[in-house]
């Protein structure tokens, strides 16, 4: 366990972020899993047992990105595998949407990589490998209606992704996004009912897709076989939308 790299995964107390951590413990990494709670924080440590811990990290707030940065580094050292996950969506028509909606999806789902990778990359250049994913949506090239701050903020993960790539790449440490489709999570069980039977008309395998689907390609993109993967978005979508 002691040689096992740390793995940070934001977002892991429920949905696609959880299934990412149990792929990653799988797999022999060390796993700090972060919620928003305590109650949220304290059920990932259980989850995760021996294999890692779990802390509490707001991703838009700089104290709570400073916190648990600090907490994490001096209970299973430095993350040289960072998973962006957490994601939240305020879906509106434009023209009614508040600028909390607005703020909220954008400090989140963009702000929080910002904070995050800022931190992170240093003690990533000093080991020479790293390894840094984050979750776009595939919204960021179809669009959909009622959802301009969750689209543009996907955007930019995907454009943050390549031009970091391009800043860190010589020092071992690459960085990709994966955007899922529709997968099986609270996220998606929002969906009315009709509006997801005309969903699943488009997806060519004809179903949703499961968080362990989305998972499995983070944990390839995390390992060393990877290395030549970066500035990538790597689509899990069934088929709904073929880039
Ligand atoms: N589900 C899909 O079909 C789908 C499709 C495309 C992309 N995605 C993306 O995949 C990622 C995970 O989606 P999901 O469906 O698994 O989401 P989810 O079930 O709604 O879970 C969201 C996770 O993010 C955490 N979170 C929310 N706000 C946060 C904040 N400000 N700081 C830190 N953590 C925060 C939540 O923590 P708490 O439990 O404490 O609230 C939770 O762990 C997101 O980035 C999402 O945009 C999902």
């Amino acid at each position: 366990m002691s040689e096992a790299i740390t793995a940070l995964v934001t977002g892991a107390s429920r949905g696609i972020g959880a299934a990412i951590a149990d792929a990653l413990v799988e797999a022999g990494y060390r796993v700090a899993g972060t919620a928003t709670s305590e109650a949220g924080a304290a059920a990932i440590g259980s989850r995760l047992g021996s294999a890692g811990a779990g802390f509490v990290l707001d991703v838009a707030d700089d104290v709570s990105v400073e916190q648990a940065h600090a907490a994490i580094v001096a209970q299973l050292g430095d993350p040289l595998v960072l998973v962006n996950n957490a994601g939240v969506t305020r879906d509106n028509l434009l023209l009614r949407m508040k600028p909390e909606e607005w703020d909220t999806v954008v400090q989140t789902n963009v702000g929080g990589l910002y904070r995050l990778c800022r931190r992170m990359v240093r003690p990533m250049m000093k080991a020479r490998f790293g390894r840094i994913i984050s979750l776009s949506s595939v919204i960021a090239r179809m669009g959909n209606a009622g959802q301009t701050n969750y689209a543009a903020s996907k955007g930019a993960v995907e454009a943050f992704t390549r031009s970091l790539a391009q800043e860190i790449g010589s020092r071992g440490i690459t960085v990709n996004a994966v955007a899922p489709g529709f997968i099986e999570t609270e996220m998606t069980a929002a969906i009315p009912e009709a509006q997801r039977h005309a969903l699943l008309a488009n997806v060519a395998v004809g179903r949703l897709g499961s968080a362990a689907e989305v998972a499995s390609v983070v944990r390839f993109l995390a390992s060393e076989g990877a290395g030549y993967i970066t500035g990538e978005t790597i689509h899990v979508n069934g088929g709904l939308y073929c880039a």
